[in-house]
């Protein structure tokens, strides 16, 4: 049996495909009493000296960055300590450079130490585009020496693609990415593969709901954890528990097939995607630990029986909507909770729409574009029920463009202002019947047509594509929309 788990490289750090997860840290700890942080480094000292000496934390996983700088102190050279991969989920505001090097800072003196090996970054609102400044912040903090490496934890492929696009120097994705929620292995994976960003794999267990532990039982009616709560409303969108029970008697009989466990092939079939750098899995210190069982994953590969048993299990299940990430970001909201409550008290508006003066009925909203005040125009402008919005591009920060070169990840931008827009106006993308897309170059119309189709796939607005000839500065694409608010 394999001793020690397996290893590869991300951004030059030697990391354990299995990766020991602390958001149960905090469910511990959620009736206020903190886990004692010198047990709590006992704990993890236990994991790392069996080989999982890679820890995913957040800065609101409880005391999980107290007890894992604990640990930090005990070895005495950086070169031989555990590595600690953390998380930044500020709420969606400005993110100016003071904030973001404060973010980061918080991370460095929680932990103890003076660079943070990864620091992932997460983002509750894309219609809110202060994301690319603090990740542009935390790439200087980089350079700086603050941070090791930079990633970011459930974007979506778009998204993704965005960021990479802009010139940050991303490293990982943590996503949700188990037999349950197999939305990582499609447009997230190929984006992955092409541009060398590795994905971390969460949720890989369903909180334990993956095992042998609840093959053939009846449907939990009360959950007191927050991971199973959360995994158990994934499996309640993807069909509920009976088709969940095909996907486990399949992994069950794989299982015995390879005298591993059930979870062991949960595990395994996730690790066994070329963009997968390891999987994350949850450990709930001083309770129930599965090292020895965990190690076994790295003993067997699934063959092409083992797919075709589980494709068979999966034909039964209904696919988690939208892409990776989604679940914190709309309805269904698949997350402990089953909202945001547990982060976030509310979503502000990214943009302030005001009364048109002498004009009952007019609202409007200004982006912040320089050009909006020299050349007179709003961003929209709601007239009672209707909403239209001027043609949109890429611009951030007032005079930059987003992504040069990259007509797709320049759609998704405008797409999220036009959103943002719309939202500071009252209504919602579900109200738009009418979008132009003007093309710098009309061989580019595939990628701006599937960024279109991304966000407007259910809602269908009439629409109109053509090449504008030439668009001012960088822009490959500018869109316009307009929308009816019943
Ligand atoms: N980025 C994000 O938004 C995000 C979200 C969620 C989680 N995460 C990260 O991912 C980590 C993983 O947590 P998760 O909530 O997704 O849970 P998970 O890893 O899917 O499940 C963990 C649970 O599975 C059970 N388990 C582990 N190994 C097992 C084995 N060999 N056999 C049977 N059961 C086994 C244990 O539960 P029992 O022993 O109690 O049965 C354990 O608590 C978190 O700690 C966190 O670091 C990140």
């Amino acid at each position: 049996m394999q001793r020690t788990p397996e290893r590869t490289n991300i951004a030059g750090m030697s990391i354990s495909r299995l990766v020991c997860g602390l958001w149960q840290v905090a469910d511990i700890e959620k009736s206020g009493e903190t886990i004692d942080p010198e047990r709590g480094a006992d704990a993890l000292q236990a994991y790392t000296q069996a080989g999982f000496d890679t820890f995913d934390m957040a800065d609101h996983y409880g005391s999980a960055e107290i007890i894992t700088g604990r640990l930090l102190s005990r070895y005495p050279t950086n070169k031989e300590r555990p590595l600690a991969f953390t998380k930044w989920c500020p709420e969606p505001g400005p993110m100016t450079a003071e904030i973001v090097r404060k973010g980061v800072q918080e991370r460095l003196d929680r932990l103890g130490v003076e660079k943070v090996d990864l620091l992932q970054f997460h983002w509750w609102t894309f219609e809110h585009p202060a994301w690319l400044d603090a990740l542009h912040e935390m790439a200087r903090l980089k350079e700086e020496g603050l941070i090791g490496a930079i990633g970011v934890t459930n974007f979506d492929a778009a998204h993704l693609r965005v960021a990479l696009s802009d010139g940050v120097p991303l490293a990982t994705n943590q996503v949700s990415f188990s037999l349950v929620d197999r939305r990582a292995a499609g447009e997230l994976s190929e984006l992955c593969r092409q541009k060398g960003v590795r994905l971390l794999a969460y949720g890989t267990l369903c909180g334990g709901f993956l095992s042998d532990k609840w093959l053939g039982k009846t449907e939990p009616t009360e959950i007191a954890d927050w991971s199973r709560s959360k995994y158990k409303r994934f499996i309640d969108v993807a069909g509920g528990w009976e088709p969940f029970q095909r996907i486990l008697a399949a992994a069950s009989e794989i299982g015995r097939k390879h005298g591993v466990s059930l979870s062991n092939v949960a595990s395994r079939w996730v690790l066994e995607h070329e963009a997968v750098a390891a999987t994350i899995i949850g450990a709930r210190l001083g309770e129930n630990e599965h090292r020895d069982d965990n190690l076994k994953v790295f003993g067997f590969t699934l063959d092409s029986d083992d797919h075709a048993r589980l494709e068979a299990a999966f034909a039964a299940t209904k696919p988690i909507p939208g892409d990776c990430g989604d679940e914190y970001r709309k309805p269904p909201y698949l997350t402990a909770s089953g909202d945001l409550s547990h982060h976030l008290d509310a979503i502000p508006s990214v943009f302030k729409a005001v009364p048109v003066p002498g004009k009952p009925g007019r609202s409007r909203v200004s982006s912040g574009s320089v050009w909006e005040p020299i050349a007179g125009f709003s961003r929209a402008v709601r007239v009672k029920d209707t909403i239209r919005v001027s043609g949109t591009t890429a611009t951030h920060g007032g005079d930059r463009c987003v992504a040069p070169g990259d007509v797709g990840a320049q759609a998704t931008y405008i797409l999220d202002k036009i959103a943002a827009s719309i939202t500071a106006l009252g209504g919602k993308l579900d109200d738009v019947v009418r979008t132009r897309v003007y093309l710098k170059d009309a061989a580019q119309w595939e990628p701006a047509s599937r960024a279109h189709g991304r966000v407007f796939g259910e809602v269908l607005p009439a629409n109109t594509m053509l090449q504008a000839g030439d668009l001012i500065g960088d822009y490959e694409v500018e869109i316009e929309a307009e929308a009816v608010v019943d």
